[in-house]
């Protein structure tokens, strides 16, 4: 069984209409990360914390996944079709959903979820696609305790077992629009090249983790996505 690892970050929803966080004009020009992305921000100000994500949560219906993650998620779908011997894991710092709404079933969000408020009095995680106030309800128990489900900054990611299961034992790592500049995602390429995988990165310019990779192409993920893809099918079929 051949396992193979992608890694996305927020380049990959660039080209949708999403803005990255490090690049020219991204979120970090705009919002002071330590206010709308640490526990310390939240307990400050919540409700400018939550303001924040809101604006991101009311953003996200009027974007559509690309041809980046349409072909990540086409590549899973071919390979269950043709029954491969290959098994991908997407695993994504994005906490939009264009790899779900592009189809992607085997992908773990390490970031968490827009989508999602995490209520800490009952510590019920609940699917929510409208804006939260300070004073919302959590609509199991009750009480005004609801935060978005996101990890912030000094926070432990999500899944954190099972992706170092995977990379420790994948084939092929891939990252895709990612700066490098955020651990633990930044140390994935060690993780996976310390069980001998082949590591490429997908990214439009130059990354800090660059030099870590076997490979590194660079360009816009819609174009290089599809494109490694299609080899890689290639390559596979006439093996
Ligand atoms: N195609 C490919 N790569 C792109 C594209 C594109 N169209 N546009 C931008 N990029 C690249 C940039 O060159 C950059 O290297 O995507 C990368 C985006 O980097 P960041 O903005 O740092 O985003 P990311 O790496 O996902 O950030 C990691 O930091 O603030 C936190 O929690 C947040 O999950 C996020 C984490």
């Amino acid at each position: 069984m051949q396992k193979i690892v992608v890694l996305t970050g927020a380049g990959v929803s660039k080209e949708s209409g999403l803005d990255t966080f490090r690049d020219a004009n991204g979120i970090w020009a705009k919002y002071s990360m330590e206010e709308v992305c640490t526990p310390r921000g939240f307990q400050r100000s919540p409700q400018k914390l939550h303001d924040f994500y809101n604006k991101l949560r009311q953003d996200l219906p009027t974007v559509k996944p690309n041809a980046a993650h349409i072909a990540l998620a086409d590549w899973e779908r071919v390979i269950k079709e043709r029954n491969l011997e290959v098994e991908l894991l997407v695993v994504t710092q994005n906490i939009d959903d264009l790899h779900e709404r592009a189809g992607s079933k085997n992908l773990y969000h390490m970031h968490g979820e827009l989508y999602k408020l995490w209520c800490t009095a009952c510590d019920m995680k609940i699917t929510w696609n409208q804006n939260c106030f300070v004073d919302t309800p959590c609509p199991q128990c009750g009480q005004e305790n609801l935060r978005p489900d996101i990890v912030w900054f000094g926070e432990t990611p999500y899944h954190m077992d099972a992706i170092q299961k995977a990379l420790l034992q994948c084939d092929l790592f891939i990252s895709i629009g990612t700066s490098g500049e955020v651990y633990p995602a930044a140390g994935f390429v060690e993780l996976a090249a310390s069980a001998n995988a082949k590591t490429i990165e997908l990214n439009l310019e130059p990354s800090a983790g660059t030099s870590r990779f076997n490979e590194s192409r660079l360009g816009p993920a819609t174009q290089l996505v599809p494109e490694f893809v299609k080899s890689w099918l290639q390559q596979y079929q006439s093996k």
